[in-house]
């Protein structure tokens, strides 16, 4: 069982060792990770992802438990604790929704029943709705990614999920988020979207390829960050309002209860 995991300071790309103390991330907590690019911010996702033993570009290590993991944790696929959800995945397999999430239920040794679940809390995150008989290389973006997260949130069930900027994926995010976050799992999300960010209840600043400090979430960016959310689900279905080719009439919203 994982409670908690430890980064311990590598080596920026300047060639100087990165200067913040420990960082424990505990069981359902949900961290940000922020930062320009090429500042370090999928390094230090990838290092988690291998739990980097000083092995790795940025010298870093990560701790399991305080300790240091066993290494089928970091090669036996059957062990892995991590899942991951980046950027550019696509499904490339030619077959349906329902025979890939028997397949992987199986894989997982989960009862085949989750597949309603599966598809059910997917279709709560896109616009469009994901039929169990549609073939998995048709799906659009938002379909594909909404049945990766939910697939990670009820078969792969890992108790570390990363995430690598998932604000370009036309879902609802928030609520994958919730989805995700389910079951004190540990969540790393890389975003420069302030509705993701600020959701987190901190958020690892990321400069020259090092940890350059820590944010805490403040109360008025949680404040803030429920009325990003209202605003990005009013989005949302102004989006699918064009999408399936109605008129936009009416505004759907006043401004004054954005604020
Ligand atoms: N601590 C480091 N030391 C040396 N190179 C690094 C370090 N961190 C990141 N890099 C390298 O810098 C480049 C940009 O890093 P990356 O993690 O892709 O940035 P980001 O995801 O923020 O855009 C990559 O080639 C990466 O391998
Ligand atoms: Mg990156």
């Amino acid at each position: 069982m994982i409670e908690n995991i430890t980064i311990l300071p590598g080596i920026k790309k300047n060639g100087l060792k990165e200067d913040f103390e420990d960082i424990y991330i505990s069981k359902g907590e949900i961290v940000g990770i922020v930062g320009p690019t090429g500042s370090g911010k999928s390094a230090l996702i990838e290092d988690i992802e291998q739990l980097a033993q000083r092995d790795t570009i940025t010298n870093r290590k990560i701790l399991i438990n305080g300790k240091i993991p066993d290494s089928t944790l970091r090669f036996d696929p059957k062990k892995k604790l991590i899942a991951q959800l980046s950027q550019n995945m696509n499904f490339l397999a030619d077959m349906s929704v329902e025979d890939f999430l028997t397949l992987h239920s199986k894989c997982r040794g989960k009862s085949d029943k989750l597949i309603n679940t599966v598809i059910e809390n997917a279709n709560t995150l896109t616009g469009e709705p994901i039929n169990r008989k549609m073939n998995l290389t048709v799906l659009s973006g938002g379909q594909s990614r909404s049945l990766m997260v939910a697939d990670v949130a009820f078969i792969s069930d890992s108790p570390i999920v990363l995430i690598d900027e998932i604000e370009n994926a036309g879902i609802k995010k928030h609520k994958a988020m919730e989805l995700l976050s389910g079951n004190g799992k540990i969540i790393l999300v890389v975003t420069h979207d302030p509705l993701l960010a600020l959701m987190t209840q901190r958020r690892i600043v990321m400069k020259g390829g090092g940890i350059e400090k820590i944010i805490q979430t403040t109360g008025d960016e949680t404040h803030l960050c429920k009325h990003l959310n209202k605003i990005d689900n009013q989005l949302f279905n102004i989006r699918e309002l064009v999408r399936s080719g109605n008129e936009v009439t009416s505004l759907i919203f006043e401004p004054s209860q954005i604020v």
